[in-house]
């Protein structure tokens, strides 16, 4: 057991329902049991590396866990770059009174978190992503969140699809991972589900569009932002580039929509869903993995568990080394796309 502490707390990478709670849970847990103090890093790597921070207490963290976003702010700052490294982030620390730091993040932030505690700055994980494509955990708190508002606006299609007799696309976010399209397409008994594992062609794509049509139904196709068709070499992107130089993803619906409309005679309406799958109050499931998620936090800092994040497996939360949910992305099973795909068409 190390002496009381100080502990700082960062947000980073895409936002997403849950942050707050694990927040709460970590300086609740501290403040409760030994009095740790907490200190709020803005804007994620960006306040590690500028030394810009905020007072955390439990004043700050009242009622904060029914709330989407950050009360920290987030960004998608790397923290060897802008004059940052190890170097700078021990400076800051050490301004701050901070003796380790709790990064909650996605892989881009667990491999900088990596990077860092190689380099002998003492940081524990916390993983965090829509997407649930990081391995080493069965969730990502976020997840059941964006499921189910891709589930609420998918029942919406349907009414609206079934009145016009309408083809209804509806896109979801999925980077690389089609698991917010399978869970929210299983959830509202879509006629097909295309994910970024699992190339199709417009011929199979338009063949359950029509096998739902003559059976009197509305076609409801969920795609993945990350699909790519059979003769698809990259997923579409027409937005440029991210702040990490990755292709900016949307748009796919948009682009299949017409291609299906013209071969099947259909008419087709396309969503984008986006960022309302990331916004706004977490579900109850979110809240409890984010507060337990928080709370093991704590104790990993406790435990000196340097270079480790928290993860869920099965009902346990256990810690595993940061290598382990880096360089593997989870993917969606080719045995879990075969089980949805009985039901397409
Ligand atoms: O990684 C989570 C995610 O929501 C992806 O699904 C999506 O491609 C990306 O972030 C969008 O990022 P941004 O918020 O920077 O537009």
């Amino acid at each position: 057991m190390m002496e009381r502490m100080a502990i700082g707390i960062l947000t980073s990478g895409g936002d997403c329902p849950g942050l707050n709670a694990v927040i709460r849970a970590a300086v609740l847990k501290g403040q409760i049991t030994d009095g740790t103090e907490f200190v709020g890093f803005r804007g994620g790597w960006r306040g590690v590396v500028e030394g810009d921070t905020m007072p955390l207490g439990r004043k700050e963290v009242m009622g904060i866990s029914k709330q989407g976003g950050t009360i920290l702010g987030t960004s998608r700052t790397n923290p060897f770059e802008e004059g940052g490294g190890p170097d700078r982030v021990a400076e800051v620390m050490a301004d701050a009174g901070v003796d380790a730091l709790i990064a909650i993040g996605g892989e881009g932030t667990l491999a900088a978190a990596k990077r860092l505690t190689d380099a002998g700055v003492r940081i524990v994980g916390v993983p965090k992503t829509v997407d649930n494509d990081l391995s080493a955990t069965d969730y990502t708190f976020g997840f059941d969140t964006a499921v189910q508002i891709a589930t609420e606006a998918m029942d919406r299609l349907r009414t609206t699809g079934e009145s016009h007799q309408r083809c209804m696309v509806a896109e979801v976010m999925g980077r690389h991972v089609g698991w917010i399209a399978l869970h929210s397409g299983m959830a509202s008994g879509a006629h097909a589900i295309l994910i970024p594992e699992r190339k199709t062609s417009m011929d199979e794509i338009s063949a359950w569009v029509m096998s739902a049509h003559n059976r009197g139904r509305a076609p409801l196709i969920v795609v993945a932002e990350g699909f790519k068709l059979d003769t698809m070499d990259d997923a579409h992107s027409e937005r440029g580039l991210d702040a990490f130089g990755r292709p900016r993803l949307g748009g796919i619906g948009d682009m299949l929509a017409p291609e299906l409309e013209a071969r099947t005679g259909i008419e087709t309406r396309a969503t984008t869903l986006g960022h309302i799958q990331r916004g706004g109050t977490p579900s109850a499931y979110d809240r409890v993995l984010a507060t337990r998620y928080g709370l093991a936090a704590v104790d990993a800092v406790r435990d000196q568990r340097w270079g480790r994040m928290v993860a869920l497996r099965g009902t346990q939360i256990v810690h595993v080394p940061f290598e382990d949910a880096l360089g593997r992305l989870k993917t969606v099973p080719q045995s879990r796309y075969d089980e949805a795909a009985i039901l397409f068409g």
